[in-house]
């Protein structure tokens, strides 16, 4: 170990390691789709996992909009908290490091803002007012799916 070009040379491996996990992280598994948007690649499973968390954010959108429109704060409060971040907590590792970076703070953003909205219910917000956060944290799903797309695996 006393011969310090060897340091260097592994100095300058483990910094290349370190730069790759870095940009992968940043950029995720991406590729160029022919609409415009960012294709991200993800396996059949991975891809059916997000597609039906997908669907499961539709449902709970429509859950919390009617909950406001019904002024029903305890629907609010436990609709908003199924669909915050705690929903995430078995999202696989391996599926997040193929998500973009931007995709990643979308996607999360969405999760907060559907936190912000269960403890503003528990605050006692007026429902125009969760409407209103509601309305915004609809423009996340805007955003990203217009930038977004998950090409079927070709298998
Ligand atoms: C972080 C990015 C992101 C956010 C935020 C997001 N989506 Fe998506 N969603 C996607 C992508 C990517 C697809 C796949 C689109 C494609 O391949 O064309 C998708 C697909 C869907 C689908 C189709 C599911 C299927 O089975 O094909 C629905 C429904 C959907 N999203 C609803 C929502 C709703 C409602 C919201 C907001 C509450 C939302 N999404 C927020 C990225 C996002």
């Amino acid at each position: 170990m006393n011969n310090p070009r060897f340091l260097w040379i592994l100095i300058l491996i483990l910094s290349a390691l370190l730069a790759t996990g870095i940009y992968k992280f940043v950029t995720g598994s991406v590729a160029p789709s022919k609409d415009g948007r960012t294709a991200v690649v993800l396996n059949t499973a991975e891809r059916n996992l997000v597609l039906s968390e997908m669907r499961a954010f539709l449902v709970s959108l429509q859950a919390v909009s009617q909950a406001i429109t019904e002024e029903d704060r305890e629907t609010v409060i436990r609709e908003a908290t199924r669909a915050g971040m705690a929903a995430e907590a078995d999202t696989p590792a391996a599926l997040l490091a193929k998500i973009p970076l931007a995709m990643k703070q979308l996607g999360f953003g969405t999760r907060g803002k559907f936190d912000d909205i269960a403890s503003a219910a528990r605050d006692g917000a007026d429902m125009k007012q969760l409407r209103r956060q509601l309305d915004a944290l609809m423009n996340n799903c805007i955003a990203c799916h217009a930038s977004f797309r998950l090409p079927e695996p070709a298998n």
